[in-house]
């Protein structure tokens, strides 16, 4: 299970700490956020803070453009040293060419759909991808109530993946917690970000061992079934 804290929930004053206890924590990714306050109504973190984080870590980073023009910020991202970037599918048929670009720099390229988008959106880019981020919650902020019914289209990203015998990564984004997360990973998926639950925790690491606990707990409980 891959665990990726998303630091839009960190106490920002102290950055650097930060980073440092969320790798000592033993997270696999840490997840960027990023919002240009038009595709959500919000605004985050440009490909400068990105440099600063990849000063402190050595985990991947994972880089979520919530952006309506993701071609204006991508070659900077990509210099600053993104490991993953996701665009969102809501973008249409250019986000082909970007995908294209971003896998061609060898970064890992991701898709992901909001709530109200339905999963057939995303077919057409699933043969193109390293990685399908399924959002829980409506994008723009963090600590958000998980949306459960986007667990079916978790199962089916998941039914799609094994009947066309691909191999991308899924994600689940949003009001991931010690309960939401046990459907999530029910349903298929391989990678939890999770911001409030993780940096409002009093001990980073224990936090992020319950939920690999969890994940397994689930897992071996599904193939008693
Ligand atoms: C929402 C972001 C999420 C968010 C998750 O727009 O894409 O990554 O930070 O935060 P929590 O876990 O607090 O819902
Ligand atoms: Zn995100």
């Amino acid at each position: 299970m891959i665990i990726a804290p998303s630091l839009l929930a960190a106490d920002l004053g102290y950055l650097a700490d930060e980073i440092k206890k969320i790798t000592a924590a033993k997270a696999d990714w840490i997840h960027l956020d990023i919002m240009d306050g038009h595709f959500v109504p919000n605004l985050s973190f440009g490909p400068d803070f990105l440099k600063l984080i990849k000063k402190h870590t050595h985990l991947p980073c994972d880089v979520h453009l919530m952006c309506s023009s993701p071609e204006i910020i991508l070659d900077h991202f990509l210099e600053a040293g993104a490991d993953n970037i996701t665009l969102h599918a809501e973008l249409g048929k250019k986000a082909h060419t970007l995908i294209e670009k971003i896998r061609g720099s060898g970064c890992l390229a991701g898709i992901s759909i909001n709530p109200p988008t339905p999963f057939e959106e995303a077919i057409p880019f699933l043969s193109e991808i390293d990685l399908l981020l399924i959002m829980t919650v409506n994008p723009g902020y963090g600590g958000q109530k998980f949306i459960s019914e986007n667990i079916s289209k978790l199962k089916m990203a998941t039914k799609w993946k094994k009947l066309n015998k691909k191999k991308f990564i899924l994600e689940v984004d949003g009001g991931i917690n010690f309960e939401s997360m046990k459907e999530c990973v029910k349903a298929g998926a391989d990678a939890l970000v999770s911001g409030t639950t993780i940096f409002r925790s009093e001990n980073y690491k224990e936090a992020i061992h319950k939920m690999r606990l969890i994940a397994q707990d689930v897992c071996k409980i599904d193939l008693q079934k």
